[in-house]
């Protein structure tokens, strides 16, 4: 994102609009570049509030940031006429998901430019965040690093995969991660060095199977969904065709219903997350914060047994 930005060159102080959902790194990003920060509103469906969004004075606004949250695409044909009438880039975030035709576009392929992350995405992969150049620009003279492939990484990985068990027992061990904290990880400093994807897992994204992921994520979503129902949750977003989501997200009653499913989660061995880890430097308001705690996340690129179906 960060070269993104320079290939766009955008103006520094100039304003970026935000959805007010977001994780600090991506925040990070722009802050970085000396960019002001602006955030617009979402529904409940993690859609902008449109008609807050035109009412906004675009005067210093230079981009806005949209984002497939948790992989359900946004609509984002709402997105392109926004753009082209207030003359500003349009910034795709599909982190959440890969490159998958949705309505005749690619995801990640949208906008000026695009970024996706299939690392979340695929288990396997060692490294891959990438960047969408979707407008006229030489990039040949580019000379990039590969992203330096550590032998203990790579031992690491090996044992998660060929022993998820044992891995299992090893993630779940000890008290969870305070996941009810909107700031969990706002500390932790990033860095933004660009450099190739790594050899192993370029090969393993060429190969990911589309298909295979659009139904193996509908099967276990299926299995996460009446978990959600026998438990007094609310789904947020429908299931469609072809889409390969990262997440199931829930809507509990409150913040103790919250931690509850956490507790089972951990308990379980069961992943059960909350996104987003907010940036730390722009404290999210009340009214947002007793928003957030009632949302759960379900990573869908893991095991969930039937028998969990149940009410707990
Ligand atoms: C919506 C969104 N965009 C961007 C990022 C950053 O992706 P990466 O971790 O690959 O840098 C994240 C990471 O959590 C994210 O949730």
């Amino acid at each position: 994102m960060s070269y993104g930005l320079d290939l766009l060159k955008i103006r520094e102080n100039s304003k970026i609009l935000l959805p007010e959902i977001i994780c600090d790194v991506a925040v990070k990003v722009f802050t970085k570049k000396n960019l002001k920060i602006q955030f617009y509103k979402l529904n409940k469906n993690f859609e902008p509030n449109w008609s807050q969004l035109e009412n906004l004075n675009c005067k210093n606004v230079s981009a806005i940031l949209m984002v497939h949250f948790f992989g359900y695409p946004q609509n984002f044909t709402k997105f392109l006429n926004f753009t082209k009438r207030k003359k500003i880039f349009l910034i795709e975030d599909n982190c959440h998901s890969l490159p998958i035709k949705y309505r005749n576009r690619v995801l990640g392929k949208i906008g000026d430019i695009g970024i996706d992350s299939p690392r979340k995405i695929i288990n396997e992969l060692y490294s891959g965040g990438r960047l969408f150049v979707n407008f006229n620009q030489k990039l040949n003279k580019i000379k990039l690093d590969y992203f330096e492939l550590k032998k203990k990484d790579i031992i690491k990985k090996k044992l998660k995969e060929n022993f998820k068990t044992i891995y299992s027992i090893y993630k779940f061990k000890g008290n969870r991660p305070n996941f009810e904290s909107p700031y969990l990880y706002s500390d932790q400093d990033n860095d933004f060095k660009v450099k190739k994807i790594d050899k192993k897992s370029l090969n393993m994204i060429k190969k990911i199977n589309f298909k295979h992921e659009v139904i193996q994520r509908k099967n276990i979503y299926l299995k996460i969904d009446r978990f959600v129902k026998s438990n007094n949750m609310k789904p947020i977003f429908k299931l469609k065709k072809n889409i390969i989501p990262m997440y199931y997200v829930a809507q509990t009653r409150n913040l103790k219903h919250t931690k509850k499913i956490f507790d089972w989660g951990w308990k379980n061995k069961i992943q059960i997350v909350s996104w987003p880890s907010f940036y730390k430097k722009f404290k999210i308001s009340k009214e947002l914060k007793s928003r957030w705690e009632k949302y759960i996340c379900i990573p869908l690129n893991q095991q969930f047994p039937k028998k969990y179906g149940k009410r707990i």
